[in-house]
């Protein structure tokens, strides 16, 4: 049931926009309060009386923007709901999402949100199959947005194939299904993510080409189910995950600091790429090249490893501490053997050869290793990888054994 719970229904411009009606329809006979954003192609398929009647709350689109400006601003809008919903989601509205766009009142709340999103495709199945929608719902998947289908079957056009929208009674219960009290409840969850960076001196550093990826649809994948999360994060060009707790930092030492300031903790995810070396001779001025001079000399030392050190916090170590291992060759057996050196639970290793492009990517392909033994997961985006790992973590603390 969704007594009391706000949804933002964003309905985009496809002939699935019919049945948005009967999803919102369902959705208050669970006991919500639809708040409904038409784009303006949407309002060529539905019209605004009829959502505004079924919902029994006033329509917000762009065509009276000005009015609703005054009434209620896009970015209250936006975050004074429990869920974001597009149905139907366009290709078009797919690529603003990826991209950023804040072209009009849909696309702007959607980029203002910090609630969750789910998102319910539907279009032509070539659109569907094309490598930029596909990139796009990577994209999107990755930021942390849940999505429900397309489902395969005719489309509107007289061709069949996958593009159908997820049928309202699917939606509906996949907006119950997150909304209710997901099995990590009450359990904290720490994610590190990133790389890490080591002054040099104050304008140059030693870094590596982790994008955080994986670590951050983790974070968000936790949050999904339940957890309250900290993701403790190195520089990177992502947006902090919607529904976790994020802190910024920089070098090795500050990760390990912030990660020990957040225990206990149930889970420790240590998915960051920390540098294992710092600049023991770092310079607080910027190095000048001495002309004709010889190069300098950067003298490095060992960084702590956060993951060893909260596998072996004695009494305050989380129930569950998973370690990722980024291999370029022989990629099991070095996880295997690291699992042991830094006496962690498990170990998700990948193979981050240039050739496989799992270091930036939006793909993954992993091994789950652990006392249990190996398992080979399918090449999957690093958003599924993240749910799937998410849902195992849930399994082993609410199982009680990692
Ligand atoms: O030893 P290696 O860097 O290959 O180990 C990778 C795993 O250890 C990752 O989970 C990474 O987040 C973690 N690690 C760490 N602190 C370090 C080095 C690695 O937490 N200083």
């Amino acid at each position: 049931m969704l007594d009391g719970r706000r949804i933002l229904l964003v309905i985009s411009g496809g002939i699935a926009a019919y049945k948005s009606l009967e999803l919102i329809r369902r959705l208050r006979e669970s006991g919500a309060d639809v708040r409904c954003l038409l784009t303006r192609n949407a309002e060529n398929f539905v019209t605004p009386l009829s959502v505004q009647t079924l919902s029994g709350n006033r329509v917000h689109a762009d065509t009276f923007s000005l009015t609703d400006e005054h009434e209620i601003g896009h970015i209250t809008l936006a975050r004074d709901c429990d869920m974001v919903v597009v149905a139907p989601c366009t290709a078009n509205l797919l690529a603003k999402m990826a991209t950023g766009l804040a072209d009009d009142l849909a696309s702007t709340a959607l980029l203002v949100t910090d609630k969750p999103i789910l998102v319910a495709p539907a279009m032509n199945f070539r659109m569907w199959g094309h490598p930029a929608t596909q990139a796009n719902l990577a994209t999107v998947k990755a930021r942390g947005a849940a999505v429900i289908g397309p489902n395969a079957g005719p489309l509107a056009e007289g061709e069949s194939g996958v593009g159908r929208m997820a049928e309202p009674a699917e939606i509906a219960a996949a907006i119950e299904g997150r909304l209710a009290a997901g099995p990590l409840k009450g359990l904290r969850a720490l994610v590190t993510s990133g790389p890490t960076y080591e002054a040099i001196d104050p304008v140059r550093f030693i870094g590596n080409r982790s994008s955080g990826k994986q670590g951050h649809a983790l974070a968000a994948a936790l949050a999904r189910l339940g957890a309250e999360v900290t993701l403790i994060s190195g520089p990177v060009a992502l947006a902090d995950p919607a529904g976790v707790t994020t802190v910024h930092v920089e070098t090795a030492r500050e990760m390990l600091g912030a990660a020990l300031a957040r225990l206990p903790v149930d889970v420790a995810v240590c998915a960051a790429a920390v540098a294992d070396w710092t600049v023991s001779n770092a310079s607080k001025e910027k190095r000048k090249k001495q002309p004709g001079g010889p190069p300098p000399v950067i003298e490095l030392a060992p960084n702590p490893d956060i993951l060893a050190t909260l596998s072996e916090r004695g009494s305050a170590r989380p129930q569950l501490v998973v370690g990722f291992a980024a291999e370029t060759e022989t990629v099991v057996e070095h996880a295997k053997a690291k699992l042991a050196r830094k006496g962690c639970d498990w170990i998700v290793a990948n193979d981050v050869s240039p050739a496989v492009g799992t270091f930036g990517g939006d793909f993954n392909a992993v091994h789950l290793i652990s006392q249990a033994g190996v398992e080979d997961w399918p090449r999957c985006s690093k958003a599924d990888v993240a749910e799937r790992l998410a849902w195992r973590i849930a399994d082993a603390l609410t199982g009680g054994h990692p």
